[in-house]
């Protein structure tokens, strides 16, 4: 089966295909045919965070773009059963006039390519931003007569995590090198651990496809709290990278710290977390150490980040533990933190578990990760009914069946 995915839940604009087969299980391959990438956290930058209608506005000019990359050759010459869908469109595309402006010329050159189902983002996130993908999907679903599976960005994070790919191939995700892979060995239940800009949960799952949240954050989300705190030390955003980044040289430079962040909630016998008040602690002492030296910044954001690593492991084994999962799954862009997987890896083989994550390239939001989780839907055909489908910021994972 053939998979066009697009994800426009934040300031990614992504848009790939895969092929794939086999039920979820050791069964199933899967190979990217097509990725393509537009990151818009430089655009992003000058508000330290990531502004709706600026994230809207981009998604419209670049969807096109990166289908034409995506597909890269793989559509044929122009039909008119493309042509008749087209008319429709400027109703569908009313309010995103940059997007109607591109897609509209070219459907009229390029026929529909070889696709059995559309995968489309459609929450949790910035509503303006998802809406873009999903009327895009609805628009392209119409032209080209394709269902559309409705995709929940988490689980996107989740079913990534849980696939294997061949080291060789995943060189570089944003060109389209030929990628392929399965899912990892792993049993049920299997416990998630997300960690986002947006999201920071752990979701037990106890049979393919099902979900349910055990724990959360009550405040702030990890990669939130690694935004602000980047924020607060004037780096750029998204900071969670440039945070790493000095907490990695004040590893190796030995730096240590006289400073103690709190571990918020860690001996809480829950499985919840917070990460504003240890977000407030940095700023404290920021506000108290005027001039800021390079030397504080590197032993606070080492100090920081392994605050944070110490109660995403903890709250993580605890969850483990009531649960009985030997298989745990984190996703997520704070996922891409080498020292937090190492730090969950050793913990969780101390444990008798094991931990599964993705390459951290795929681990930030990405298209693959909503085809891969599409495929599966759409193999129950389990398929949106475009004239009604909407974007929905606020989407949870789960409540179905997973207790
Ligand atoms: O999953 P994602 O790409 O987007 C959503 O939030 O949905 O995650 C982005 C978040 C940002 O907060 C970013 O600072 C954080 O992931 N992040 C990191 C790292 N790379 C990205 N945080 C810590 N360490 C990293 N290496």
């Amino acid at each position: 089966m053939r998979i066009l995915g697009i994800e426009t839940s934040c300031d990614e604009t992504a848009v790939c295909l895969i092929e794939a087969e086999g039920e979820f299980g050791p069964g199933f391959k899967y190979e990217i045919l097509g990725n393509a990438l537009r990151s818009q956290a430089k655009l992003h930058a000058e508000y330290g965070g990531v502004f709706p209608n600026l994230a809207k506005r981009e998604h419209g000019k670049g969807l096109v773009p990166m289908l034409e990359l995506a597909l890269h050759g793989l559509t044929t010459a122009s039909t008119s059963t493309a042509a008749q869908g087209v008319k429709a469109l400027p109703k569908i595309l009313e309010r995103e006039p940059e997007l109607l402006e591109q897609l509209v010329p070219f459907l009229e050159r390029s026929g529909k390519p070889d696709i059995d189902a559309i995968a489309v983002t459609y929450g949790p996130g910035l509503e303006p931003a998802l809406w873009v993908g999903v009327n895009f999907a609805r628009a392209l679903s119409l032209a080209w007569h394709v269902p559309i599976v409705a995709v929940n960005h988490l689980e996107g994070h989740i079913v990534m995590s849980m696939t294997d790919m061949q080291p060789r191939q995943h060189s570089n995700v944003l060109q389209n090198v030929r990628m392929s892979g399965g899912l990892a060995d792993f049993e049920f239940p299997i416990l998630a651990l997300l960690i986002s800009g947006g999201n920071t949960q752990l979701v037990l799952s106890k049979e393919p496809l099902r979900y349910e949240v055990v724990g959360r954050t009550r405040d702030d989300a990890a990669g939130e709290a690694f935004d602000k705190v980047a924020r607060m030390m004037h780096l750029p955003y998204p900071g969670g990278p440039h945070i790493s980044r000095l907490a990695e040289e004040a590893r190796s430079e030995k730096q240590e710290s006289e400073i103690k962040l709190p571990r918020p909630m860690l001996n809480e016998d829950n499985i919840d977390f917070s990460f504003s008040g240890l977000k407030t602690a940095v700023l404290r002492i920021l506000a108290g150490s005027v001039p800021v030296s390079d030397t504080l910044k590197k032993r606070l954001a080492r100090e920081f980040e392994e605050a944070v690593a110490d109660v995403l492991v903890g709250k993580t084994l605890r969850a483990a533990e009531r649960y009985g999962a030997g298989t745990v799954v984190t996703g997520g862009g704070v996922s891409a933190n080498l020292y937090i997987r190492r730090r969950l890896a050793d913990s969780l083989a101390e444990a008798g578990a094991k931990l599964l994550v993705c390459q951290p390239e795929f681990a930030t939001d990405n298209a693959v990760m909503i085809a891969l989780a599409g495929y599966f839907h759409a193999q129950k055909r389990e398929y949106a009914n475009p004239d009604i489908l909407k974007a929905t910021g606020n989407l949870r994972l789960g409540n179905a069946n997973a207790s």
